[in-house]
């Protein structure tokens, strides 16, 4: 039995479906009732509802699992506590194989959600647990390519001219898919994951235009009217911080990576960011076409 925590994330909601797919005994972890009937519908039959913050939820979630694919909900104000609890509780459940999906670059403590996810993994290293680490470069995201094909600006809230580094989530997926269907071959392994390409805002606006057949252009956002956008009029102070580092880092420093340990892992080239965006955006217009 493999659990899978933020079932109904970005992340969840893509390889919840793989593993069903594999016939994998699979049990699911998500807040609301709304996600868990979701997931039910995607094929998964065990699923448990509740805040993992609650270490009862926790230690119902993990027990009798084998296997755990853990990814911390974004910008938790408790993500350290929650993935220490999560190592911990899988250790005193006996799970044989641990797979952490953490970040790409999780040394840098600029960024809070990084150092967070050094912290997990150093307790995951000092656990005892038999460990995968995978480590996702920023994420390809459907949801920032609607605004840019429907208004024609893609919006960032960081510096245009900075180089970045990104992945598609479906390549993500295809690898927690392998690495917890061969536990032996993958165990005690750290994996960068990061798509080919290193882009500038203007480069994926240009990427876009093209896809779109029209011009699309790259804006800056305001940090401050970003974090009242995504995150509302009051902000918990911590999601608000973290937003700010993030601007702030991705505007002083690049932030990049290298596909070779992800093309290894696939035996194939990774996704890049024109095809993510094409394939996205012939979905958008069939869905527009059925309206
Ligand atoms: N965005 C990026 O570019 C990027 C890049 C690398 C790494 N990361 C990291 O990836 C992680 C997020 O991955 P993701 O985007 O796949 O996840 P996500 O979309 O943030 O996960 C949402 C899921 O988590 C569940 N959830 C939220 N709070 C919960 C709680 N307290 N207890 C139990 N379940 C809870 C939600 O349940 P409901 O659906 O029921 O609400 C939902 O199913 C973060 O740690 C982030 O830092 C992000």
């Amino acid at each position: 039995m493999i659990l899978v925590t933020a079932a109904h994330g970005n992340q969840g909601r893509l390889l919840v479906p793989r593993l069903v797919a594999a016939g994998a005994a699979l049990r699911a972890c998500v807040r609301t009732d709304a996600s868990a009937q979701r997931v039910r519908a995607a094929g998964v039959t065990e699923v448990v509802v509740g805040d993992i913050t609650d270490p009862r939820v926790m230690a119902r979630a993990m027990d009798g699992v084998a296997k755990v694919y853990y990814v911390g909900p974004t910008l938790h104000p408790e993500e350290r506590q929650m993935g220490f609890a999560a190592v911990d509780v899988a250790r005193a459940a006996g799970v044989k194989h641990f797979v952490f999906s953490s970040v790409l670059h999780a040394i840098t403590t600029d960024l809070i959600q990084h150092e967070v996810k050094r912290d997990i993994e150093e307790h995951l290293l000092s656990s005892g647990l038999e460990f995968t680490i995978l480590q996702p470069a920023n994420y390809m995201l459907p949801q920032r390519l609607t605004p840019a094909f429907e208004e024609g600006i893609f919006r960032l809230s960081w510096a245009l001219d900075r180089y970045q580094s990104m992945v598609d989530l479906s390549d993500v997926t295809e690898v927690a898919a392998i690495v917890l269907a061969d536990s032996e071959r993958h165990a005690g392994a750290t994996y960068e994951l990061v798509a080919p390409g290193r882009h500038t805002a203007y480069d994926l606006a240009t990427i876009l235009s093209g896809v779109a057949g029209r011009e699309i252009s790259a804006e800056r956002i305001d940090p401050e009217l970003f974090i009242k956008q995504f995150l509302g009029a009051n902000p918990h102070p911590y999601q608000a911080r973290v937003a700010r580092a993030i601007s702030a880092r991705y505007s002083s420093h690049d932030f990049i990576g290298n596909p070779n340990v992800l093309t290894w892992l696939l035996r194939r080239q990774p996704t890049t960011y024109a095809q993510f965006a094409q394939k996205h955006f012939e979905a958008s217009q069939a869905s527009k076409g059925r309206r």
